[in-house]
């Protein structure tokens, strides 16, 4: 079987490492990265450097490398930079996917995209399903909302797949702040009114590698199964750490004062994932235990 040539942007992120991880060394794969700042785990052979603001650039380095399938990770994800900063994150959200969507039409590759779950407002009284209406909150969520219509609207072969909360091992997220200050014997405040799915990065990772190899597309939630509460999944990761949880207090996102507005609600369901019987990911609870064996 021939190799599927994969080129993956936002590689000194979050996600994009253990993506890299999950496909460097399966022989079904040739991988490349592609961002501004060479991450030290990409040989220099297997690496071009690119700005996806920069669509002349975008179209030349997707040429160069030729891809059956560019998975799109880069992205402003902080919804309170992109708050600051709007222009910044249209540009890079959804200018930014423009023109990969724009370079992978031009040479016949497949995209994949990664969303999020603030495209919707979080005034569902269930899970979001893939059909749901969006209505984001904040500038983030309208700047990859808009980037998944660029997608959409431009290649036929693309793959959205919305995530959420996403923690693992590659920079510290929410969870390392629960971890750092139950250690530190410092108060943490967690909203009880900010509803998700956690989702480990690699487990995420390998649904992608496995949704790349079907070549069914179409939109897609891919969360760890269930949702919580921040006050509820910080009091878990105490407790699962032997520690008492009494650091942790009940707060709201609007006493946080963040600048950006969150959805309340916004669990994905991986209601098409399922539908297509797909190997079921697994409970969020196993997989922030395993998260938290592995630091
Ligand atoms: N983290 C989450 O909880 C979460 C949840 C739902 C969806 N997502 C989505 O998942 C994707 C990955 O998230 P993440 O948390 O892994 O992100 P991250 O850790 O913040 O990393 C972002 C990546 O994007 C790159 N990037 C930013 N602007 C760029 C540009 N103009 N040109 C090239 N590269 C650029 C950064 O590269 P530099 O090193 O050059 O800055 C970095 O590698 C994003 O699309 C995000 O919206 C994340």
């Amino acid at each position: 079987m021939d190799k599927l040539k994969v080129a993956l942007t936002g590689t000194s992120g979050l996600i994009g490492k253990d993506m890299w991880e999950a496909l460097k060394d399966d022989e079904n794969f040739e991988v490349w990265g592609v961002g501004r700042r060479k991450p030290d785990y990409i040989p220099l052979p297997r690496w071009r450097t690119l700005d996806i603001v920069d669509a002349l650039l975008t179209a030349q380095t997707i040429t160069q490398i030729n891809p059956d399938c560019v998975i799109h990770f880069a992205a402003i994800s902080n919804p309170d930079e992109c708050e600051k900063d709007p222009e910044t994150a249209y540009k890079a959200n959804a200018l930014g996917t423009r023109n990969l969507a724009l370079a992978c039409q031009r040479f016949d590759a497949e995209l994949l995209y990664v969303s999020t779950d603030q495209v919707f407002n979080g005034k569902s009284e269930r899970p979001y399903r893939e059909i749901d209406l969006t209505a984001p909150l904040n500038h983030y969520g309208k700047s990859k909302l808009w980037g998944e219509d660029f997608v959409r609207t431009l290649l036929p072969r693309h793959y959205v797949v919305r995530t959420a909360l996403v923690f693992g091992l590659a920079r510290p997220t929410f969870l390392d702040r629960v971890v750092n200050s139950a250690l530190n014997k410092e108060p943490l405040t967690a909203a009880v009114d900010l509803v998700n799915s956690p989702t480990y990065s690699w487990d995420l990772c390998q649904a992608i590698k496995y949704l790349i190899g079907t070549h069914v597309y179409g939109t897609y939630h891919i969360a760890n199964e269930g949702h919580v509460n921040r006050y509820e999944l910080a009091s878990f990761v105490a407790e699962s750490l032997g520690l008492n949880a009494d650091f942790i207090m009940k707060g709201s996102q609007l006493k946080l004062g963040l600048p950006a507005l969150r959805p309340e609600f916004s669990p994905l369901e991986n209601f098409v994932w399922n539908l297509n019987g797909f190997p079921k990911l697994r409970h969020w609870k196993e997989a922030v235990l395993d998260f938290l064996e592995a630091l």
